[in-house]
């Protein structure tokens, strides 16, 4: 009986090892706002993470495998976003993430991946604590496909001097949502650079519905420009809320005004209005109508911004772990470290000295409804 058992723990001890070391599996985690708030900012994320990754199967998979994947919903909420990196990395036991979306949520992410040592690539966060810590050091398992704020600020504040031949503007933002807090500010200081005078500049909460008091200070203050910084939900409400109360400022925002639910929640009220944003569908280049069309047949709907740099940043990941001939984390990470210049679907990336894309931006309006392509802004 005592060397039957012993046989036993042997074998056990035996199955484990050989389960543990078995046979080496591709498992990428997403993390993306599918409900709440921003929902179509999810959506778009997971439809083209998941097109990039039929592709890549059909083709046969990466290394010889199908690649598998795990999707986590954050709800826009760090918390959840946090519970979800958790659970990819011990549970699912994931070789790398691509998310998340906001920048508030990807921000606890990219603490927890960067602890664990796994990669994680964000496709849409353009604030800069994504990937660097507070005492500016670069958290070295972060990365990303998009252009980060200081450039995205800078180029709404250009335009608004230099096209729009703008001289005052008026901010609010959300004082807690790192994107949009990040936003205004880097728009303040470029704007006053250039030589505009930021006659307003106030903050409110994430819960706030009614913005008359805030607004009334607009209306007083009467800017060339009205910046609004936050994502579709809260712009639509507050646009709404401005041209009631009769202010005719230019709204102008960021990325996060990228949604076809903007016109349809502000109606006129954001007619007229500019935005910085990734890409345009307009663009002739051969590689964006080539994008565009695959998206449309599988989809029905043209990728907005969100859904390309989903693509692109999958891409990304997929190319690196080619490249490293590997899926340890660590291999994957070394592999991305190194691509100094990459070519996507939104144009050509090189990563500067913080491994943080330099690309360029578009310009785009809401005309009729539909958001309009403008013009190309180069770094
Ligand atoms: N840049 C936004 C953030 O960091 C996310 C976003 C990207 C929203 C692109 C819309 C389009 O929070």
């Amino acid at each position: 009986m005592r060397s039957f058992l012993k046989y036993l723990l042997i074998f056990v001890v035996v199955l484990f090892i050989f389960c543990e070391s078995g046979e080496k599996k591709l498992k990428i985690g997403l993390i993306a706002p599918l409900t709440g708030d921003v929902k179509t900012f999810g959506e778009s994320v997971k439809n083209a993470f998941l097109l990039a990754i039929e592709e890549a199967n059909q083709k046969g998979g990466i290394l010889g495998k199908k690649i598998e994947y795990v999707i986590c919903d954050d709800k826009n909420d760090p918390t959840e976003a946090a519970n979800a990196a958790y659970k990819l990395i011990n549970q699912d036991k994931v070789n790398a993430i691509i998310g998340s979306v906001a920048s508030k949520a990807s921000i606890p992410v990219s603490e927890i991946c960067e602890q664990n040592k796994i990669v994680m690539i964000t496709p849409t966060s353009t604030n800069p604590k994504v990937t660097i810590r507070e005492d500016g050091t670069r958290k070295i398992y972060i990365f990303r496909a998009c252009f980060i704020d200081p450039f995205q600020g800078k180029v709404a504040a250009t335009f608004a001097l230099n096209n729009l031949k703008a001289k005052t503007a008026a901010i609010l933002y959300d004082v807690g949502n790192d994107y949009v807090k990040g936003l205004a500010e880097f728009f303040k200081t470029s704007f006053e650079e250039g030589g505009g005078k930021i006659v307003l500049f106030e903050s409110y909460q994430k819960d706030d519905v009614d913005f008359s008091a805030l607004l009334t200070k607009v209306k007083q203050v009467n800017p060339d420009i009205l910046f609004l910084p936050d994502y579709y939900t809260k712009v639509g409400l507050i646009a709404k809320q401005a041209r009631q109360l009769g202010i005719t400022a230019t709204l102008m925002g960021g990325d996060g005004w990228d949604s076809p639910e903007l016109p349809k929640i502000a109606g006129e009220a954001i007619e007229g209005g500019y935005f910085t944003n990734h890409y345009s569908p307009e663009d002739p280049r051969k590689e964006v109508q080539e994008w565009v069309r695959k998206y449309q047949e599988r989809y029905g709907k043209i990728p907005d911004a969100l859904a390309t740099l989903a693509y692109d940043a999958t891409i990304l990941l997929l190319t690196a772990i080619e490249k490293a001939n590997s899926f340890e984390p660590e291999k994957i990470r070394k592999a991305l470290s190194e691509i100094k210049e990459f070519n996507t679907v939104s144009g050509k990336i090189v990563f500067d000295e913080n491994g943080n894309p330099i690309k360029d931006a578009v310009i785009m309006q809401y005309k009729n409804g539909k958001a309009t392509y403008v013009t190309t802004i180069h770094p």
